[in-house]
């Protein structure tokens, strides 16, 4: 079963008011299935955040249709949505605990109690030690970790992670891929975007290939690199269509 369905989706940005609005998303369409991990790739600037904020209403498609779950109301899906944004708001005067409890809140989820969820999630990501120190004393990796928590703490059924591997040295990436590897135990759907083709390669059995703000490739990852041993060496020849050959 699909629990998205994204059907060309157009977007374009004006950046000021003198300006000629540039689409960024010109025809974008996917399907994302229950209990799979996803992976969104391409370039920098191709259009994942921005299909990514399209599929959580925080900005809206020009053209296309997103329909979420059994054609049910955006209202209802987000309630089932983690999220980790591509750059994550941490307010450094808060403790872990404090981060998490204020995303508790926000949530406004009913399931568990929070004490008992917050431990569990902090279990999961390796900071139960630092639960009590301000976010401004973690560092890249802690903090990339209780990002990863706090998309976790009201029990999503889709995660949607963006660059949840960036600027991390190899351990913070291991520890984060194991995080993942967990989470793959449980029947949780993730689409999560990265420039890590090799982590992609290892988690995400399916993929979403988007190119200047068009989607060339949905479906599961072994098809997309059957002629290739590795994603990044099918990943450089898809992108080989698309660079100027100079010898012509
Ligand atoms: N609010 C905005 N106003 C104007 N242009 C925007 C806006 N948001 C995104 N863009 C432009 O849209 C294009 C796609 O941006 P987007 O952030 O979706 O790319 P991306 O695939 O996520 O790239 P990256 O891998 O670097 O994160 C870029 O050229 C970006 O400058
Ligand atoms: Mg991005």
């Amino acid at each position: 079963m699909d629990i998205v369905k994204v059907s060309g989706i157009q977007k374009s940005f004006q950046p000021d008011f003198y300006k000629k609005p540039t689409q960024v998303l010109k025809n974008v369409s996917f399907v994302i299935p229950q209990g799979k991990f996803i992976g969104l790739i391409g370039p920098n600037g191709a259009g994942k955040t921005t299909t990514i904020k399209c599929l959580l209403q925080f900005i809206f498609p020009d053209k296309g249709t997103i329909q979420f779950g059994d054609n049910q109301s955006f209202i209802e899906f987000k309630k089932h949505i983690g999220y980790l944004p591509e750059r994550p708001f941490f307010q450094e005067f808060l403790t872990g605990m404090e981060f998490l409890k204020l995303h508790w809140d926000l949530s406004g989820t009913k399931k568990d109690n929070f004490e008992h969820r917050a431990a569990e999630v902090l279990e999961l990501v390796k900071l139960t030690h630092a639960k009590d120190k301000k976010l401004k004393d973690y560092s890249k990796g802690m903090l990339q970790r209780i990002g990863i928590a706090q998309s976790l703490i009201a029990f999503p059924d889709f995660l949607i992670l963006d660059e949840p591997m960036s600027g991390l040295d190899p351990d913070g990436r291991i520890l984060i891929k194991d995080i993942l590897k967990d989470l793959k135990k449980t029947h949780i759907t993730v689409l999560m975007s990265s420039h890590l083709l090799e982590d992609i390669d290892e988690l995400c059995e399916e993929l979403i290939v988007i190119h200047q703000g068009e989607c060339f490739y949905n479906g599961s990852t072994p098809e997309f690199k059957k002629n290739y041993s590795t994603l990044q060496e099918a990943y450089k020849a898809f992108k080989g269509q698309f660079e100027v050959n100079y010898n012509v």
